[in-house]
């Protein structure tokens, strides 16, 4: 298929680019730069020795986009492209409705106009809000503790409305959980500017000494070592969902919301061991207070995936955390020379 990648020179869009050239698909990427850099694209043509094409681009400018819709013939899109700091939709909310669902609006109207009519979304358990209890199915109620998470929920609806009204749609929202991990080669991987938001990253940096030390958010809630539990998944294994997910909009029309997540969970010290196992350092962790809002334990139902895609996680922690380090490792290494 010859599929239209927003978003797709950034962390899962690369990895979803490689696979999707590997698998025999046709790819045209549109990427705005604003959380990646141009060179991803010689990367991913050095991991598929096929050259890219891709367009620097916002979404939000209409005629730029109009243009690689009239330049192409998609058969669907998969759409990654999006803000996705919690704390700036905070501070920030219209830049995220902006970015998040004008964009997407924009997208949409060129789909429904030149006639495209399978489209991925790069959603997210955020939708869950404050689950009651886990694993999180996707019948659950959404709700959104945030602007981010609103704007998720959002274009979820609006993809909703518009296959109501367009029977030939096919959509799928994939409810990511906790992505981690880099391609095996080291080559694209993960590295957010700033202070990472996510705990991997965030070891990461301790791990090369950026930063002193984690900061673990509360050891008294009920897990296995009293710190907070998530559901990790390696990038590689999200990439392989979204093909999947393509596959199934050959056959079906509709609406649907499917997680992509492990089924099970892991704990920040877990992970932090994992990690120091992956790396060879030490990393040194502070606790602190719990954080208002946080949970004990959250992980995904998987069988949806299981049943629609005939798709599951492949890779393990240790293994998300070896393709992490090589990743930084690397980073590192090319920023001594
Ligand atoms: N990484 C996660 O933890 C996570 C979890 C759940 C959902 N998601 C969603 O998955 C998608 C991809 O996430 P990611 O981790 O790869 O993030 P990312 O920032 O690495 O990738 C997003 C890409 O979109 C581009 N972009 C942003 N706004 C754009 C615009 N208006 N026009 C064109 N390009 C634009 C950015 O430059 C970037 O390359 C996002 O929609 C994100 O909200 C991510």
């Amino acid at each position: 298929m010859k599929i239209l990648v927003t978003g797709g020179l950034g962390y899962i869009g690369s990895h979803t680019a490689v696979q999707l050239v590997n698998a025999g698909h046709e790819i045209v990427i549109v990427d705005n730069l604003s959380n990646t850099s141009e060179d991803v694209a010689q990367k991913i043509a050095d991991l598929t020795q096929v050259e890219i094409v891709y367009e620097i681009l916002d979404l939000l400018d209409i005629a730029a986009l109009e243009n690689v819709f009239k330049t192409h013939k998609f058969d669907g899109v998969i759409h990654f492209a999006g803000l996705k700091a919690v704390g700036e939709s905070v501070e920030l909310p219209l830049k995220y409705y902006e970015n998040n669902v004008s964009a997407t609006v924009n997208l949409m109207n060129l789909m429904e106009k030149y006639k495209v009519n399978k489209m991925i979304f790069s959603s997210s358990a955020t939708v869950y809000g404050d689950p009651v209890t886990v694993p999180i199915a996707e019948d659950f109620k959404t709700s959104a503790t945030n602007p981010y998470g609103q704007t998720k929920i959002i274009v979820e609806n609006m993809m909703d409305d518009y296959s109501k009204a367009h029977p030939e749609f096919s959509g799928v929202a994939l409810r990511y959980f906790n992505p981690v991990g880099a391609h095996e080669s080291g080559l694209i991987g993960e590295n957010p500017n700033g202070i990472p938001n996510n705990l991997v990253p965030y070891i990461a940096q301790v791990a090369t000494g950026q930063r002193d030390h984690l900061r673990v958010w509360g050891d008294d809630y009920d897990t296995i070592d009293g710190t907070g539990v998530r559901d990790y998944i390696h990038v590689e294994d999200l990439a392989h969902g979204h093909l999947k997910a393509l596959e199934y909009t050959e056959k079906e029309n509709g609406m649907e919301y499917v997680n992509l997540g492990a089924g099970k969970g892991y704990s920040v010290l877990e992970v932090k061991a994992a990690f120091e196992k992956a790396s060879g350092r030490e990393i040194p962790h502070i606790v602190f207070e719990r954080r208002a809002g946080d949970i004990a334990t959250s992980f995904a139902n998987p069988q949806k995936a299981l049943q629609l895609f005939d798709w599951q996680v492949q890779y393990n922690l240790d293994r998300m955390c070896q393709d992490s380090w090589r990743f930084i490792d690397n980073l590192e290494k090319g920023e001594e020379k």
